[in-house]
């Protein structure tokens, strides 16, 4: 048997720690960190960008979303061959939810992540008018039977209900936890008021995360709620990293250039910004291997001061002076 040759994520590690200049070559902080002489293999294999929960379990900083996938706009080979390229580059943790694509995202993802299960950090979502009682028990039956999985890694509660509602949710998801079918549970779209009425009922301070949008050009929770997770060591994650569909930020000038400084793509840098606190996942979906691989390098891509600055002044947010 030949010896595999070395993967992009490897050979990106290792051509930034020898400054190489590579069209994917991203700046590990590791590398950075430790100098030439540790870039050992072991340094490669530990250097990419994780989060970590405060349950104890890391995930990498970007995962793979998958709101459109499963509804034909690429082909599905296509769309599943995307997400085994993200899940071999590191990017294990994948996003879904039961009413993306009336269940086929889910089920595209069964598909992909055969045979990888453990490999995968697995987050499905539960509807605010499926979240009381039997009906959210039998939503998460019907994301499992789809996913081909036994338990999900963390179901959220997708859109926020009534907080006259919330102890009736947690009570939920609790009981589908001690059944052994959910991990870790938590919420998305919840405002700084709605996690502080949630932290008040009974377990509620169990919540994982909130999942919230969050890019360069929509950097509102930065005012607040990001303050807040990190007050109360909680990881949060955003999605639509990229803008989403409509508000792609990719075409833009200062990305491009800190791109081109760097040897990576736009999407990478303003992933690599979106997710530089260390306290939050992002999630960019793609049904392009092309596209994938080029996020994937900002697990491994650290920005400059001087980036981050310029970065700043193209996209202000709340806090911008
Ligand atoms: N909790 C919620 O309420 C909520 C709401 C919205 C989204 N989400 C989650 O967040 C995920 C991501 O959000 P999103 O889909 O709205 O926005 P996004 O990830 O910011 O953008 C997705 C778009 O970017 C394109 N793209 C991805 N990588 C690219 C690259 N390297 N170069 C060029 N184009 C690229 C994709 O097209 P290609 O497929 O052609 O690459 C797609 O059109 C969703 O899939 C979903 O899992 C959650």
């Amino acid at each position: 048997m030949t010896k595999p040759a070395l993967n992009r994520r490897a050979f990106n590690a290792l051509s930034a720690a020898f400054s190489l200049t590579f069209a994917a070559t991203a700046v590990p902080r590791r590398v950075q960190a430790t100098g030439l002489a540790a870039a050992t293999d072991a340094t490669v294999q530990s250097q990419e960008h994780t989060v970590k929960f405060q349950d104890g379990k890391i995930v990498p900083a970007i995962g793979q979303g998958s709101w459109h996938l499963g509804e034909g706009r690429h082909p599905a080979a296509v769309e599943e061959e995307a997400l085994r390229t993200g899940i071999s580059l590191g990017m294990t943790l994948i996003d879904t939810s039961g009413n993306y694509g009336a269940g086929h995202s889910e089920e595209l993802i069964g598909r992909a992540i055969g045979g990888k299960r453990n490999k995968i950090f697995l987050v499905t979502k539960v509807e605010a008018n499926e979240a009381t009682g039997e009906e959210m028990a039998r939503a998460c039956d019907a994301s499992l039977a789809r996913l081909k999985i036994d338990s999900i890694d963390l179901y959220l509660l997708h859109w926020p209900v009534p907080v006259l509602q919330f102890a009736g949710v947690v009570a939920g998801f609790e009981e589908l936890r001690a059944k052994g079918k959910i991990r870790a549970w938590g919420v998305s779209n919840f405002n700084t008021r709605q996690m502080e009425e949630l932290f008040r009922v009974p377990e509620g301070h169990r919540c994982a995360t909130n999942q919230v949008p969050y890019s360069l050009n929509n950097r509102g929770i930065e005012r607040d709620l990001l303050p807040w997770c990190k007050e109360h060591s909680m990881p949060a994650m955003g999605y639509s990293p990229l803008g989403g569909d409509n508000r792609l930020v990719i075409g833009d000038a200062t990305l491009k250039r800190i791109g081109e400084a760097h040897g990576c793509s736009a999407a990478a840098v303003a992933l690599a910004f979106v997710t530089r606190s260390g306290n939050l996942i992002a999630i960019p979906e793609s049904g392009s291997p092309a596209h994938v691989k080029e996020n994937a390098v900002a697990l491994s891509l650290s920005l400059t001061p001087e980036d981050l600055q310029a970065l700043d002044a193209a996209f202000p947010g709340p806090n911008t002076r």
